[in-house]
């Protein structure tokens, strides 16, 4: 018989949360404008900054991963913008999809299952070069595999052109080095590696990216918005019993990237 309290999931996420971030959950209702969330506000950011490894901005959005995705996507690129999606999986192809909807994608297409070729991407970028961004999906949760994503991002960094990264399930499982990497957007879902509540996405933004926001197609989900609403512990009506889970994941979370390399070389072989 199913047992909520007694579960095991054996997905990617949402993955049993640690009792702290379920006592967090259950805190009574804070006014999300009041002096109290802003104190939770400024740990939380700081947080968010040491999970992706960044002393540059971040935002917290309410909204699974997607909507994170689709903030950067729309932040950052305008209709007539051209965008290479480097495609090796579902959601790689599902980050095409949405490219779509608000700027001009070409596909770079790999092998499902093996690894975005970096000199590939190099040459497609030398081949066009009225590109201005790429995007890649650093673990492609649908095929199990982790796409080179230093390699990748020096590429695009040489090529001068901006790279928005799915990193859903990746970030708080593999070391991240977003600052010295030089990746420009960088989303993670609440209810995967940090194991909170589904309902959050979390942004990392490089100082060129932060300079290149725009608000043309985006309200709720607007990144300028909320990177500056959390800069001054001010947001949007946002999930705040999710933002006091989160924070209590995140306090939670230790270096667990070995182990979690184990696990993940035992469940590519079985
Ligand atoms: C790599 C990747 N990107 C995007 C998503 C979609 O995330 P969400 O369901 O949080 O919107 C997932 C979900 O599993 C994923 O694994």
């Amino acid at each position: 018989m199913y047992d909520a309290e007694d579960t095991v999931f054996l997905l990617p996420g949402p993955v049993k949360m640690h009792p702290r971030v379920l006592r967090a959950m259950s805190a009574p209702a804070l006014n999300h404008r009041g002096p109290e969330f802003k104190e939770i506000l400024t740990e939380l950011r700081e947080l968010v900054q040491y999970l992706f490894g960044t002393r540059g901005d971040v935002a917290i959005l309410s909204g699974s991963g997607t909507a994170g995705l689709e903030s950067a996507v729309s932040g950052l690129l305008r209709r007539q913008d051209k965008v290479l999606n480097l495609v090796n999986g579902k959601f790689s192809e599902r980050f095409n999809e949405f490219c779509g909807v608000f700027a001009t994608p070409t596909v770079l297409t790999f092998e499902w299952g093996r690894p975005v070729d970096p000199q590939r991407v190099a040459a497609a970028l030398e081949e066009d070069p009225a590109i201005q961004a790429v995007t890649v999906c650093w673990n492609e949760t649908s095929t199990g595999l982790t796409n080179p994503i230093a390699e990748v991002a020096k590429v695009v960094k040489e090529h001068d052109k901006l790279l928005l990264v799915d990193g859903i399930t990746a970030v708080g499982g593999l070391e991240d080095h977003f600052d010295e990497w030089g990746i420009d957007a960088l989303v993670v879902g609440s209810q995967k590696c940090i194991a909170a509540p589904a309902g959050l996405a979390a942004v990392a933004l490089s100082k060129r990216a932060v300079e290149s926001l725009h608000s043309e197609t985006s309200f709720y989900t607007n990144l300028k918005s909320h990177v500056e609403g959390l800069a001054k512990q001010d947001t949007l009506p946002d999930l705040a019993a999710g933002f006091t889970g989160i924070e209590g994941a995140l306090a939670a979370m230790g270096h667990e990237f070995e182990r979690g390399a184990g696990v993940a070389e035992i469940a590519r072989r079985a």
